[in-house]
């Protein structure tokens, strides 16, 4: 049981906390989750893997007693093992790390499994799909990143539909796709099948319960079934 377990094929949308307003997180995750958000990306960065500094499982635990929406972690970090026992006991629901980072990749994936959350790989744009195959048997889920890794506000690399097609094909897996997802982009990921959108900027521009239906209604527009 989980998020991506319980998908069956359908397209849900969640938002980037990134772009959200930090100092009222929990009001803002909340305006998503009245547009219909499925779950909250939780983007945490240690300005060594990525060039930024985020929020991390302190803040994680502060947040996830304030939704009732599974908060999915993207660790954006070196030595991702240090940090993934605060993160379980902050109460995430998943965890992805990146195969760029982490030093010894099964053993990572086995860490959040026993934990009880469900696990994924975050894929930067120029990692090749087949990087993953031997992990697969570990894995729930692979979020493949549109933009380089870092920054909210980036514009969608094209590059990205063909991946998340040779994904699809080689996986199986349920695909989430975070970085410069809008509603021109979210029916382009759908429709080589991507299961769940990930979005910033996009939901926080404006009024996050409209900008989130919106997107969310974009993808399954398009969604291959
Ligand atoms: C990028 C982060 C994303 C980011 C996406 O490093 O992993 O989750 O918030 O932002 P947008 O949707 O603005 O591209
Ligand atoms: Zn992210």
């Amino acid at each position: 049981m989980g998020l991506f377990s319980d998908l069956d094929g359908g397209v849900v949308g969640g938002p980037s906390i990134l772009a959200a307003d930090f100092a009222h997180l929990a009001d803002d995750v909340g305006k998503a989750r009245d547009g219909g958000a499925a779950f909250v990306h939780f983007d945490a960065m240690d300005n060594h893997f990525v060039p930024n500094l985020s929020v991390g499982p302190l803040v994680a635990a502060s947040l996830v007693p304030h939704t009732d929406l599974p908060v999915d972690a993207h660790l954006m970090v070196e030595n991702p093992d240090s940090l993934i026992p605060a993160f379980l006991d902050a109460g995430v629901a998943s965890i992805s790390v990146h195969p760029e980072a982490a030093t010894h990749l099964h053993r990572t994936l086995a860490m959040i499994r026993d934990g009880g959350a469900e696990a994924g790989v975050a894929l930067n744009p120029t990692t090749s799909p087949e990087t993953i195959v031997w992990a697969l048997p570990y894995l729930d889920y692979v979020l493949v990143l549109s933009v380089d890794p870092g920054f909210g506000g980036q514009s969608f690399l094209p590059e990205t539909v063909g991946k998340i097609r040779r994904l699809k094909e080689i996986t199986g897996l349920p695909i989430a796709v975070d970085g410069g997802i809008t509603v021109k982009t979210a029916p382009l990921v759908a429709e080589v099948g991507a299961n769940v959108l990930v979005a910033g900027s996009a939901v926080f521009k404006g009024d996050p319960a409209a900008e989130m239906r919106q997107i969310i209604e974009a993808g399954r527009g398009n969604a291959e079934r």
